[in-house]
């Protein structure tokens, strides 16, 4: 602790959830979760942690589908964060009414949760999930701020920089990753807005898609912290100083967000 700041411990979870089957998607990562207790402050899954990703079609996803007040999964999260007072990150396949998300569910370490719902859907994504509605949250973590991505959303980078604008110390990226593009782009990202990145990847195949795991963590200099394996369940744990991320001066005479322009980037929104 050199700078004698409290530090943040960040535990990735990688694993391979179970398509449409939450009971063993839940006993693929109990053990992993089990070996975090008291030593992390934040535990990150991966996208659709309860549910799996290659559904056939939108009416299969919907049978799995829950709200975040009446799903089991939640729930023991919940509990989990409650009684080890950690916050917990994690993909979720969420229904509101008639609509289904590809969710990001984000549960303090006094049970409070929030909800971010994918807006970058991949592929066949498309015809399954509806988009997300809730915009690009930053929400209070403790003295920090957190947001939220999902596996694609990375490649658009309007979502990074309103993030980093809303003040963003954190920026959890549950994925089900299919390329190598986000070992690439990702700590490009980190480094354009000054914060810390935590990609969270799955492993395992489902039908044709084969997901990428190395789950990895990038610091505001874009620096790898830590990866995990290409195939393996593993727990990645990282400790950090979030407050780095407020310093945003990237030469004596440069800071990342004051020195734009937005009177130039009037194209952007057409
Ligand atoms: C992805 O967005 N799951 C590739």
């Amino acid at each position: 602790m050199r700078n004698g700041r409290k530090k943040l411990s960040v535990a990735q979870i990688q694993f391979a959830p179970e398509l449409g089957n939450e009971e063993t998607s839940m006993d693929n990562f109990r053990e992993l979760i089990f070996s975090t207790r008291h030593r992390a402050d934040l535990i990150i899954l991966p996208e659709l942690a309860n549910a799996g990703y290659n559904f056939r079609n939108r009416s299969h996803a919907l049978e799995h589908a829950k709200t975040v007040d009446d799903s089991e999964f939640i729930d023991w999260l919940r509990r989990w964060a409650l009684m080890h007072e950690t916050n917990i990150v994690t993909g979720f396949l969420e229904k509101e009414g008639d609509k289904i998300f590809n969710s990001s569910v984000f549960i303090n370490k006094r049970g409070k949760k929030e909800v971010y719902r994918k807006v970058h859907l991949f592929m066949n994504e498309k015809k399954i999930f509806d988009k997300g509605d809730k915009g690009f949250p930053v929400f209070q973590m403790e003295e920090y701020k957190l947001g939220m991505l999902i596996c694609f959303d990375y490649l658009f980078p309007e979502a990074w920089r309103i993030m980093a604008l809303k003040g963003a110390d954190v920026v959890a990226h549950p994925s089900n990753l299919v390329t190598d593009n986000a070992f690439k782009v990702v700590p490009a990202q980190a480094i354009i807005n000054g914060y810390y990145i935590f990609t969270t990847n799955r492993i395992g195949t489902e039908g044709e898609l084969t997901f990428t795991g190395k789950s990895f963590a990038i610091d505001p200099q874009g620096n790898q912290l830590a990866m995990a394996s290409a195939s393996l369940p593993e727990v990645v744990t990282t400790k950090i100083d979030p407050l780095a991320s407020r310093v945003k001066m990237i030469t004596p005479e440069n800071h990342l967000l004051r020195d734009r322009f937005p009177d130039e980037y009037g194209e952007i929104l057409l």
